[in-house]
């Protein structure tokens, strides 16, 4: 719901349990942030912008103009003429001036939602979501700013978008453009946000804020495995159930900066955008950028309260296609079983295995192109290697066709490789500075997308090989980050775009794909999870979580994924031991019920890992398929975290309508002497009883318990044998 007070000059925008106030002021139409927070009946609470004490708006006390730009509570801030936070959008004229206001001009209350031309976003209809585009302007430079929320009501969410218009008649160049900023009061907060590296993707991070400025952020060219489009601040009470939360994610898959600016009088700026390192676009008169969006989340019922919005929005308004809400077939990808090392036979061998036992898709991975023998070469040729692929790819995916199987692939389809017949041919399509050696990152390039004949020219070489054979399911990868920015096809003043034109490129292919192959099953990748965010759950269901398929490492790396995205969407594999990445050694069992949690499917060669772990695939693939309708559309709680208790993790998932729940519980290293754990659950119906069973401990029988006791009292989870134990515990509804 949102509604003007055309007197007051407020808007307020009201989802089920929170309120946003923003109020225009003064007779130059300033335009501040008044409230965001628990839902307030209040239709006017201007006063909180402090209009009324010293410095006063510029009508009463032009002289301090300076001191009321620099503490106002901007909603959108600017930057050069008075307020010295930082602020959401940088300009240069083409005089090369940087100074810019921006005043109210109109506004308009919509249904439903618009999208966002080029970039991901979510969506929604009249019935589930309502938009206020606030126009502003500053008539000195010629810049009008349209700010649009929309707020879905029933889920709790605001999600905010900035579009720039140059409406002088010169050029101006954008060099900063945020997508939101909330200016509100600092309750002296902690800051949470998603820290990582490659193999040890989103751990979670919680730690206190100072005056001055902190920030997480990437200039990677991706959102990154070292950081992620994430911020929130919490109070310092804030835990799982209870205490308040500001949260922004970003539906961008690129350059990002989040960050909490606190100021001398104890305000925090709190804004999230694209980053500006070398960003600058040009605006030519008339013309427009339009900046991703912003998913705000505000409750003060801790963080599972947070997790289920973020988790409803994104399953209901933002993830798309054939999947959006369908089981995902259980599939086998060779990387890690053979590596570079395999051709038609060695395939078909794992294929015959696996569909003995109940898998049903087989995935190759890199390697099955070009001369692609290592990854040193052979990015860009996407054609089928024959000599690997004998008998070429339809006779292969007919063949696991025939075995009952579906069949996906891999490609990388941003990177060139410097040996490669594309680069030989275009040396010029690889983003490059002229004249400077382009820094290799695993002997490769990226290619110039920002060259619109580049993407043309890939998206066929991919769109031919998927039309060449029924290949249902596409892993998209990419392995480097980005360096060297330059494009041979923009001129000086815009080689400040090529960061974000590439996004916009990586997001048309990816629609294109999704359009001519509707029903293919997307997955995202970057070397594991570097690219795991909003902007391209847009495109593909779901996403690679991470290289590291350790079964105990994986507990951190699901853990904060879990945080702002839905199970449904995180690719989990089990993979053989001693794990790939860590040499760890985990039970087949746990690996498995591990991967349950997410995608599940296997990364191993099957004819090869021993009897007793193939053995256990069947009765794996039973409760994939028993468990996966709830654990995909379940609400999602937090029962204890390893991260930060260091000895166990348990999380539960609970069907929307109650009736079922599943609790998983991984007990890292046994204790010696001691007691059962005792766990309380979350989520439960509390008039019902619930018949406990332990699914993989047969010697507990099944129990029926009040909701209410399990929910208080607990559950009590015997102590398990053993390191790396892990448990399942499913709750059916009994009256
Ligand atoms: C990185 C991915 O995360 C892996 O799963 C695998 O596909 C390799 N790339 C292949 O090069």
């Amino acid at each position: 719901m949102i509604s003007y007070n055309e007197q007051e000059r407020i808007f307020k925008l009201d989802t089920a349990n929170t309120t946003y106030m923003i109020g225009i002021v003064d007779e130059e139409n300033f335009v501040g942030h008044i409230y965001y927070g628990k839902k307030l009946k209040e239709a006017d609470a201007a006063y909180l912008m402090r209009i009324d004490e010293p410095p006063f708006v510029p009508s009463l006390n032009n002289r301090e103009r300076c001191s009321f730009y620099d503490c106002f509570p901007f909603e959108y801030p600017t930057a050069g003429v008075g307020d010295y936070r930082e602020g959401c959008i940088g300009i240069r004229t083409a005089a090369g001036h940087v100074g810019c206001m921006l005043t109210y001009v109109s506004h308009e209350i919509m249904e439903g939602k618009p999208a966002l031309s080029g970039l991901p976003a979510t969506f929604g209809d009249a019935k589930e979501c309502m938009t206020l585009k606030l126009v502003c302007e500053d008539h000195y430079v010629g810049l009008r700013v349209e700010l649009l929320y929309t707020v879905f009501h029933e889920i709790d969410a605001i999600t905010r978008s900035v579009k720039v218009t140059n409406i002088g008649a010169d050029h101006i160049y954008l060099t900063k453009v945020y997508s939101a900023c909330i200016d509100m009061d600092n309750r002296n907060f902690d800051m949470i946000s998603l820290h990582g590296s490659w193999a040890r993707e989103r751990h979670i991070q919680r730690k206190a804020i100072g005056y001055g400025i902190q920030n997480v952020s990437s200039f990677r060219g991706e959102s990154s495995h070292q950081d992620h489009p994430f911020l929130a601040l919490v109070d310092k009470n804030t835990t799982q159930e209870h205490g308040e939360i500001y949260a922004m994610n970003f539906v961008y898959s690129g350059n990002f900066r989040a960050q909490a600016e606190v100021t001398q009088f104890d305000s925090v700026r709190m804004t999230m955008g694209i980053h500006p390192e070398n960003f600058c676009w040009k605006l030519s008169s008339k013309e427009s950028f339009q900046a991703p969006e912003v998913v705000m989340v505000y409750t003060d019922q801790g963080f599972d309260a947070m997790t289920t919005t973020f988790h409803k929005l994104y399953k209901n308004h933002l993830i798309r296609g054939e999947y959006k809400n369908k089981k995902r077939p259980i599939l086998i990808n060779n990387w890690e079983a053979t590596y570079f090392e395999f051709d038609t036979e060695k395939l078909l061998s794992i294929a015959k295995e696996a569909s003995k036992l109940g898998i049903e898709m087989l995935v190759m991975d890199d390697g099955w192109f070009g001369k692609r023998n290592s990854d040193n070469c052979a990015l860009g040729d996407w054609k089928v290697n024959e000599e690997k692929i004998k008998g070429g790819l339809k006779y292969l995916v007919d063949e696991v066709n025939k075995l009952g199987m579906k069949f996906g692939i891999w490609f990388e389809p941003e990177m060139i490789s410097p040996d490669s017949d594309l680069y030989r041919e275009h040396p010029d399509w690889a983003i490059a500075i002229p004249g400077r050696p382009g820094t290799q990152a695993r002997q490769q390039l990226v290619l110039d997308l920002s060259r619109q004949e580049v993407v043309d020219c890939i998206y066929e070489q991919v769109a031919s090989v998927l039309r060449s054979a029924n290949i249902e399911y596409v892993k998209w990868d990419m392995n480097r980050q980005l360096t060297d920015i330059g494009s041979s096809g923009l001129p000086a003043d815009r080689q400040g775009e090529v960061y974000h034109r590439y996004m916009l490129a990586v997001y048309q292919m990816q629609e294109r794909l999704t359009q001519e192959f509707p029903y293919l099953l997307l997955e995202n990748c970057s070397g594991g999870g570097a690219r795991f965010d909003p902007g391209m759950l847009y495109y593909s269901p779901q996403i690679w979580c991470s290289d590291d398929t350790d079964a105990i490492e994986r507990l951190e790396i699901q853990e904060g994924t879990a945080l702002i995205y839905p199970l449904s969407t995180m690719g989990a594999h089990v993979s053989d031991c001693p794990n790939h990445a860590l040499k760890r050694v985990t039970p087949f069992e746990t690996r498995g019920i591990v991967a349950l949690a997410g995608t599940f499917g296997y990364e191993l060669d099957v004819t090869r890992i021993p009897q007793e772990d193939r053995e256990m695939i069947p009765s794996q693939v039973e409760l994939y398929h028993k468990y996966n309708d709830l654990v995909r559309e379940g609400d999602y709680y937090r029962l204890a975290s390893y991260s930060q208790n260091r000895q166990f993790d348990c999380w539960q998932v609970v069907s929307e309508d109650k009736t079922q729940a599943l609790v998983t519980f991984v007990q890292v290293l046994n204790r010696v002497n001691f007691k059962s754990r005792r766990i309380l659950l979350k989520g439960l119906d509390e008039n019902k009883q619930y018949q406990v069973e332990f699914v993989n401990e047969n010697s507990i029988k099944t129990k029926i318990y009040h909701a209410d006791t399990l929910m208080n009292g607990g559950l009590l989870i015997p102590y398990p044998q053993g390191d790396f134990q892990a448990r399942l515990i499913f709750l059916t509804e009994v009256n």
